[in-house]
This record gives C-alpha cells, sequence and structure tokens, in this order.
C-alpha cells in the first residue's frame, strides 16, 4: 500500500493507493477515511488498481473552507484521478461517499465505467433531515464527541453490534480523528446537495446498489424505491446489516463489488 499527498487547491488530499490494471476508486463515507476500506483494498488489488480516497477534511486530507459541497469533494477526487492519469474506473461511493460519486459523475462523466451507491441515495435530503444537519452542526460545534459517538453506534444493526466490537472501535477511533472544521463542512455540504436523480435515471454506465435491510440512516424502502428507477443495475440487499455493510458484511460485499467491476470493464 502506498501513501500520496496530492496537491488540490489550497492543500493536499490524501490517499492510498495498491495494486495494478483497471482502476477502482473507493469513498468512504461521512466520518471515514481510507481505512474503512482496508480489507477491500488487500481483496480488490489483486485484481485492479485500488485507489481509496480521504475526502476533503477528512482522514489525513486538509479542510478547504467553511463549506466542503459534494462537487468541491468531486473535484478533489478528479484531481487524484488526474495525477494518476486514470482515465475510466469503476466508483464505489459509502453513503456520503456516493453523493461525492453522483457529483462526480455528473460533472466527470467520461471518466465513469460503473458506479457502486454503497448504502446511498441519489434523493437530496428532506426537510427534516436538513434540520437534523442544523442541530448536528450546533452540537459538534459545542463537543464534537457528544456527536460522534452515538453517530457511530448507529450505522451498525443493532444485532451486530455485539458480534463485531472491533469494527466499533475502528470506526469510532477513525471518525474521532475528523477535524470538527471536516465535520461542519460536510454536514453542510449534505445539507445543500442537489437531487441526483435524473442522472440514474439516465445513466449510461452500469450502477451497483448495496442496501442494509436494517439501515438506520437510509431506510430500506427508500432505496429500494430508488433501485426502481435506474435500468442497468445490479442489487445486493443485506438481510441482517446496517450502514456499514464494508464492516458488518465484508466477504458479501467484497465479492459483489469484485465482480461488479469485472463485468463493467468486461462490457467497456
Ligand atoms: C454517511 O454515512 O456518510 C452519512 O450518514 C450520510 C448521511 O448522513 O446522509
Amino acid at each position: 500500500m502506498i501513501h500520496h499527498h496530492i496537491p488540490f487547491l489550497n492543500g493536499n488530499i490524501h490517499c492510498v493507493t495498491k495494486g495494478k490494471g483497471r482502476c477502482i476508486v473507493l469513498l468512504h463515507g461521512f466520518l471515514g477515511s481510507w481505512e474503512i476500506w482496508d480489507y477491500f483494498i488487500n481483496v480488490l488489488s489483486k485484481s485492479f488498481k485500488v485507489i481509496a480516497i480521504d475526502l476533503p477534511g477528512h482522514g489525513k486530507s486538509d479542510c478547504f473552507g467553511y463549506a466542503h459541497s459534494m462537487e468541491l469533494m468531486a473535484d478533489a477526487v478528479h484531481a487524484v484521478l488526474k495525477y494518476f492519469r486514470v482515465k475510466k474506473t469503476v466508483m464505489v461511493g459509502h453513503s456520503m461517499g456516493g453523493y461525492v460519486a453522483l457529483a462526480f459523475a455528473k460533472k466527470y462523466p467520461e471518466y465513469i465505467t460503473g458506479l457502486c451507491l454503497f448504502h446511498s441515495t441519489a434523493y437530496p435530503d428532506s426537510e427534516e433531515k436538513k434540520k437534523d444537519r442544523n442541530r448536528a452542526i450546533k452540537i459538534v460545534k459545542i463537543n464534537p464527541k457528544l456527536f460522534i459517538r452515538p453517530m457511530i453506534k448507529n450505522l451498525f444493526a443493532k444485532n451486530n453490534l455485539k458480534y463485531i466490537q472491533n469494527e466499533v472501535k475502528k470506526a469510532t477511533q477513525i471518525a474521532l480523528q475528523t477535524p470538527p472544521q471536516g465535520i461542519v463542512a460536510a454536514l453542510i455540504g449534505m445539507r445543500d446537495r442537489p437531487s441526483s436523480i435524473n442522472l440514474i435515471k439516465d445513466a449510461h454506465f452500469p450502477m451497483m446498489i448495496i442496501i442494509g435491510k436494517k439501515d438506520n440512516v437510509l431506510p430500506y424502502d427508500t432505496l429500494l424505491q430508488q433501485c426502481h428507477v435506474i435500468s442497468n443495475k445490479t442489487c445486493l440487499i443485506l438481510e441482517y446489516d446496517g450502514h456499514f455493510g464494508m464492516l458488518e458484511n465484508p466477504k458479501a460485499t467484497s465479492y459483489a463489488i469484485r465482480k461488479f467491476a469485472g463485468k463493467c470493464f468486461t462490457a467497456q
């Protein structure tokens, strides 16, 4: 695994790479970092070049102002792809990483060979969710830990918590490293993101949708509904998992993504 610090705007974006050949980009979710994909990087790099990026304000990447829009994050991803001279990629986005992948696909469609929304949605925030974001911003400004610990626990299916305590610990440790500025900037970016429903309706690339039936953040029914609007899709439904399939069910999810990416590149 090689670490890189790539110039972007007035700072740097950190990412790790492993493997050779056709490219898969992995984008973590809110309060995550490349480390969330540890297992995936090792599995996928046997067949592909994997680039796992720390999005702005997360992991070892810098913050770039008061708000990180999904478009700004997509520009950071673009800077990384340009740096490695990647022309085509399968992009996998976990939750907020999925919002970024959709913003990227809108702005830079020529790069996308396939797109996986991993517990993510093309729908914008509801009015209620926007209010939750504003409340969260206030709490983070007072004490980020008060927000982070319960938020991370909520990403796992309740019944899984006792079986995968190490994963819960790992996700919490990663989240606690996120600077308050990065947390607030991402909350604003997610709150203000536009709908990407038209993009997925008319997508020229194959899509994979991974849904956890026990997801407490993005309800199963809503994600299933979005599945119906996509024509060229593969769906993976995780019966017993929540919003963190890569930690709750790494084998099944990495296997499905490897297969999906293989198919995308063959169909190219
Ligand atoms: C995430 O996991 O990235 C976030 O929970 C997404 C969101 O809050 O919409």
